[in-house]
């Protein structure tokens, strides 16, 4: 049988089904990902790297869900979403259940190092770092740890307001981009390897007092990551999985 290409416009409206977090914390940096990212991070993954569909699948700090909804919609064979905040994972359940896809995804309360075993894919928007230093780099080596592909977001280094302009003109618009050096090393130093750098527009609504704007915008750069001693998929050669 063969497999149906689900339209990008399709994905980004179910997505936007799923509910933003409804009380963020800013301890935990929680901000929900808007639809149109999620979608083209997703669409990425599954349309031009090929490591959605059929996979074991990983949302780590999972939030309200978008990222592992999306994932199962478009075919994933099994989907993880953890969060250490039990709200948001109560969410996220109902919202798969609602959308029909709960099925394939399991829901984890509980930080990242509850989780074990491995998995194909992880997909991850991550806390930023900013209130919590480091965040950022604990959820890229988690995610080295338990997959072999890894799709995270990262606030751009570009903070050019023409850059910001250039990418509101069209709400599609995505280019290849250059790593972080820092990101760069640090990647190597946990045995990844970049593939690609794709940025895009991330437009939130006012979500923490500090937010002096009514909307927040600004650059974030999708890293496409490979575990350099990754070869083939987990599905072929170890059906099971342990969730500590
Ligand atoms: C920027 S939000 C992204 C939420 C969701 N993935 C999305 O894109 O809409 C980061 C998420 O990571 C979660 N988080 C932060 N630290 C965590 C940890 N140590 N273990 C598990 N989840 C964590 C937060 O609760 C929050 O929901």
């Amino acid at each position: 049988m063969s497999e149906r290409i689900i339209p990008r416009r399709e994905l980004e409206i179910l997505i936007s089904k799923v509910p933003e977090n409804p009380n963020p914390k800013v301890k935990l940096e929680q901000y929900t990902i808007p639809p149109e990212v999620a979608s083209r991070m997703l669409y990425i993954a599954c349309y031009v790297y090929r490591d959605i569909v059929g996979k074991r699948v990983l949302d780590l700090g999972c939030g309200t869900g978008r990222l592992a909804i999306g994932a199962a919609y478009l075919g994933a064979a099994e989907v993880v979403g953890i969060d250490i905040d039990r709200e948001v994972v109560k969410i996220a359940k109902d919202a798969a259940n609602d959308l029909e896809v709960g099925e394939s995804i399991y829901w984890v309360t509980g930080d990242l190092y509850a989780l074990r075993g491995r998995y194909d894919t992880v997909i991850q928007n991550p806390p930023f770092g900013v209130q919590r230093r480091r965040a950022d780099r604990i959820f890229l080596k988690r995610a080295l740890e338990l997959g072999f592909k890894v799709y995270s977001l990262h606030k751009s280094e570009v903070h050019d307001r023409e850059v910001v302009k250039s990418f509101r003109g069209s709400r599609d618009k995505m280019v290849p981009a250059k790593p972080s050096r820092f990101l760069e090393t640090y990647i190597r130093g946990l045995g990844g390897e970049i593939e690609g750098v794709y940025a895009m527009l991330m437009r939130i609504p006012r979500v923490f007092h500090f937010h002096r704007k009514f909307r927040h915008e600004f650059i974030v750069n999708l890293y496409v990551i490979r575990r350099k001693d990754a070869s083939k998929s987990l599905l072929d050669s170890h059906p099971t999985e342990e969730i500590g």
